[in-house]
């Protein structure tokens, strides 16, 4: 980390959180962040349901809600990033505050319950983005007032699809009530089979993700598993983050919301490497939670991610471990004797069954 980015993020490390997001936001908008840029090493090239991906580090949904910093953030060596959570009307959230620090667990929580502008306003932004070799995907929400949830995804897909490289369904935010009721065998059939609908109309066939909860059982993911596979989606995203609080040490413990970070790292690779035995290899998964490391990212892929995502570890590490985590797979995966990242994924996920 430059002296610069460190006491940047010293800076904001004083202000209210959602303040400090805000800022760094601007920061990237305006130029004022400096920009590690692309990451393009041959041994890291892959590709994730069918998009190619100069290398597979991401960043996860939720930074960037309302899709303000997508061309910054495709400089920042990012393989590739998710922005949203969109709804189709736009909704304040809940009340502030709503995002907590957890320094000493190097953690977070957020009940912010989809804060965003609405898929109007979002997909304006992300039809007048100029594409580039980073795929940029949109994560769709629910309007906590709409009568039919499950409708709300397929309407903002069918708006905001021919703009985005593909689009993620999240019925796993802790933040709106019974949300994750979605991810129940019947209702999440009768979601995904909507979701699908809306792509077969678009100009082309984006991948669709759906991302999961890390506080599920092993029965949750066989349903869901199969769900998966009988309606076709791309892939899945494990995992979002957690309602659990176990081994915690910082003031905010306590605080209702969805955990992420470090302490979500072990669970959540948990429930990736249960996904990689159930899906025999069939539809490619993203391992998001906890990653901050170079080695917990080659972690995520040995226990069987094609891709990682990451949000947490920027608060604590600034953008230059974007590029840090990226050209420190390609060491490991050197030293392993991997000529391409692709050839490693899976090849560990026994230590976590
Ligand atoms: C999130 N996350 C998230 N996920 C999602 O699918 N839609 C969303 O709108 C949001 N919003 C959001 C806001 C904030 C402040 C945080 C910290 C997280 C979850 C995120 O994408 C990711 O799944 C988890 O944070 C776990 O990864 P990290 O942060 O441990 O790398």
């Amino acid at each position: 980390m430059s002296t610069l980015e460190r006491l940047g993020l010293s800076l904001l490390h004083r202000l209210d959180p959602e303040r400090a997001h805000g800022l760094s936001l601007l920061a990237l908008r305006t130029g004022l962040a400096p920009l590690p840029g692309p990451v393009d090493l041959p041994r890291l090239h892959t590709t994730l349901a069918g998009m190619p991906l100069l290398n597979p580090v991401g960043l996860a949904a939720g930074y960037d809600k309302n899709a303000e910093a997508v061309a910054p953030l495709s400089r920042a060596g990012f393989g590739f990033i998710e922005v949203g959570a969109a709804t189709p009307l736009p909704q304040p959230g809940n009340e502030k505050p709503r995002l907590f620090r957890l320094t000493e667990d190097r953690a977070a929580i957020n009940r912010f319950g989809f804060n965003n502008q609405g898929m109007e306003a979002i997909g304006t932004r992300l039809a007048a983005r100029t594409p580039g070799p980073v795929p940029v995907g949109l994560n769709l929400g629910a309007n906590k007032t709409a009568q039919n949830r499950a409708a709300d995804f397929a309407t903002v897909l069918a708006h905001c699809g021919p703009h985005v490289d593909f689009a993620t369904v999240n019925v796993s935010s802790p933040n709106t009530e019974r949300l994750r009721d979605l991810q129940g065998r019947a209702a999440l059939a009768e979601l995904l089979r909507q979701v699908m609908e809306a792509r077969a109309t678009l100009p082309r066939p984006i991948p669709v993700f759906l991302k999961i909860a890390p506080d599920l059982t092993r029965a949750d993911l066989e349903d869901i598993v199969e769900v998966a596979l009988s309606t076709r989606i791309s892939g899945i995203i494990t995992t979002n983050t957690t309602i659990s609080r176990e081994g915690l040490k910082s003031v905010n413990r306590d605080q209702a919301g969805g955990l992420s970070g470090a302490p979500l790292f072990e669970k959540s690779t948990r429930v990736l490497a249960q996904l990689s035995q159930l899906t025999h290899g069939l539809l490619p998964l993203i391992g998001v939670g906890g990653v901050s490391t170079a080695e917990q990212a080659y972690q995520k892929i040995r226990a069987g991610a094609s891709a990682v995502q990451l949000y947490t570890a920027m608060v604590y590490g600034g953008l230059s471990i974007i590029p840090e985590i990226a050209r420190g797979l390609d060491t490991l995966l050197a030293r392993d004797g991997y000529a391409s990242v692709s050839l490693a994924v899976g090849t560990g996920r026994g230590d976590w069954l």
